[in-house]
């Protein structure tokens, strides 16, 4: 790289527009739409298109709601010709969409292009020749008055040869290439030198398409370019103002964006930004972004993952995690914070409510995507993305403490494996620290008694791989009781300093889940979990679970029972 690019390059020239009114404009409704994706995005793929890939393409434009499809470059490449006579002989084009198609100022291109739509009920031609003064000086050796003869040629030659075919309703879309390189006095005076040749009216519209052919400057300037030509073009009325942003600069959104509330009616773009370079605008992208703000686009994304498939194996090109609101990975956090912030905000939603979420512009169910993959777990997740997965996946409610506890025993269990762990990673390390597994003690036989004066008797079995051990004690509760029962048996302190739990699931599979911080022997007090479908036996189970992670932590060998006889189980 240069020390000092600025003997190499120049910054893009400000319009000076100093009464714009773009910066406050409110998009409130959808600009029409066209998809380039066959034309433009084409043209710009490593291995274009075959019929097949097209007509899906094709289908797949229709279904989402594109009222307006280039579909090719017909005078060019004898695959669009024979696309765009496949569309006509087999009815392809339903009666509201409006097929375009592109061809340069060149008179046998002109003819080819006609030649191509011969029978169409409805076709937009779409005429271009490049206007920058790079492009009148090095490619195309003509001054200004030159190129305005160019375009104004060839629009009337159009004219002529779309007015000897009465049976067609024909529109012209004419586009002053590399309109962003353009000086926009030379823009205004081919475009209107064009309107007039087309004889535009409010009836007989030309589409006057803007295309950043190049995205050269910021955003801003490209719609004061905008504004200044939706406010200066001649015949105003009889035009639908149109833009082509592409996306040198990794702009193309925002200059979209801008240059619609620049005064923009129409936009051209390809879906999920494929195109020549760095590609065409996404229009998937600007669509959504209005969604977002309350606007129906008028397309529909409800399955965009299916949208995608079908534009990947067109394309033959992926679609990047990241890439906005359909990547694999966009409504995915990792981190705690992010993990913790949506857990709650999701919990604390009500139906209907306005979307107000942290770290997800959009709710992904709108597109068909699942809450699944919001929240996933790595080494930068804390508490709230574990308890989430436990919660959406397997309806476990853990307290917070213990959700701190647990995070510190996934988190070492990552630190070792150092990748991301699936909620049932997740459910495994759970079961196997607090012991839920088919392996774990059960209790049998357990029997409750009133003994009078609020107090009750218990008796039970615990029985683990090693066997069966009876408990029985009293105490002010079912839980007080068998944990005296406990310290009666083994000789062990136990206190049951927290309590929580709740049913999980419902109906005749319902069971309980208990979750008990006890402290044995005044040791750390730890958290013990217990399922079952009885809420005595589930409390029952975590006390054990809780003394038996107790005493595996002290380093003790064996269970709680260690030293206790026992039955066969
Ligand atoms: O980017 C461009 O300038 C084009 C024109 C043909 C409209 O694609
Ligand atoms: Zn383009």
């Amino acid at each position: 790289m240069l020390m000092n690019p600025a003997t190499k390059y120049r910054a893009f020239p400000p319009v000076g527009l100093k009464d714009r009114t773009w910066p406050d404009a409110m998009l409130t409704q959808a600009p029409i739409w066209l998809s380039t994706d066959l034309r433009d995005g084409n043209q710009a793929l490593i291995e274009p298109m075959d019929p097949e890939r097209k007509l899906k393409m094709f289908q797949t434009l229709v279904a989402i709601g594109f009222k307006e499809i280039e579909v090719g470059f017909p005078s060019a490449s004898q695959v669009d010709f024979d696309f765009v006579r496949l569309l006509i002989k087999q009815n392809h084009i339903p009666d509201d969409v409006t097929i375009q198609v592109l061809t340069p100022a060149r008179q046998a291109l002109v003819e080819r292009t006609i030649e191509s739509l011969e029978g169409i009920p409805r076709a937009i031609v779409h005429l271009y020749n490049a206007t920058a003064p790079v492009m009148r000086r090095v490619v195309l050796g003509l001054t200004e008055d030159g190129v305005v003869e160019l375009a104004t040629t060839h629009t009337k030659m159009i004219r002529a040869m779309t007015d000897a075919r009465p049976g067609t309703q024909w529109s012209l879309e004419y586009s002053p290439e590399m309109f962003s390189g353009t000086e926009l006095g030379f823009s205004k005076r081919v475009v209107d030198a064009v309107s007039e040749a087309w004889g535009a009216t409010p009836t007989r519209k030309l589409i006057v398409n803007l295309p950043a052919t190049v995205e050269h400057s910021t955003p801003n300037i490209f719609a004061d370019m905008v504004e200044w030509m939706h406010r200066h073009l001649e015949r105003r009325e009889a035009i639908v103002l149109s833009i082509h942003p592409h996306n040198d600069r990794g702009t193309g959104t925002a200059a979209g964006e801008f240059a619609l509330m620049a005064g923009a009616d129409r936009i051209e773009g390809c879906l999920f930004g494929n195109g020549e370079r760095t590609g065409n605008v996404d229009v998937v992208n600007i669509a959504l972004n209005l969604y977002t703000q309350g606007v129906h686009p008028g397309l529909d994304f409800s399955q965009i993952d299916e949208i995608r498939r079908v534009v990947e194996h067109c394309n033959q090109l992926p679609v990047h995690p990241r890439h906005p609101y359909v990547g694999d990975l966009v409504y995915t956090s990792f981190s705690g914070s992010h993990q913790d912030a949506i857990k709650k905000a999701l919990s604390a939603r009500k139906p209907d409510e306005t979307w107000d979420m942290p770290y997800l512009p959009i709710d992904p169910k709108d597109l068909g995507r699942s809450y699944e993959a919001v929240i996933r777990v790595n080494s930068q997740s804390g508490k709230g993305g574990i308890s989430y997965l436990l919660e959406t996946a397997y309806h476990l409610e853990l307290p917070r403490r213990l959700q701190i506890e647990f995070s510190r025993v996934v988190q070492a269990v990552m630190d070792d494996a150092g990748k991301e762990l699936s909620a049932a990673a997740i459910w495994d390390i759970f079961e196997n620290e607090y012991g839920l597994g088919s392996g774990s003690s059960r209790i049998e036989n357990a029997n409750i008694a009133d003994s009078g004066n609020g107090r009750v008797t218990v008796r039970a079995d615990v029985v683990d791989a090693e066997g069966r051990v009876t408990v029985g004690g009293d105490g002010n509760g079912p839980l007080d009781a068998f944990v005296e029962g406990l310290r009666a048996v083994t000789g062990h302190r136990v206190d049951v300093l927290d309590y929580h739990e709740h049913a999980v699931g419902g109906g005749a599979q319902a069971r309980a889940a208990a979750y008990l911080e006890v402290r044995v022997d005044n040791g750390e007090p730890m958290f013990g979990v217990g399922i079952d479908a009885n809420i005595v036996h589930a409390s029952m189970k975590a006390v054990l679970s809780g003394v038996m992670r107790s005493t595996r932590s002290r380093g003790a060998k064996g269970s709680l029972f260690a030293n206790v006889e026992r039955l066969a189980a």
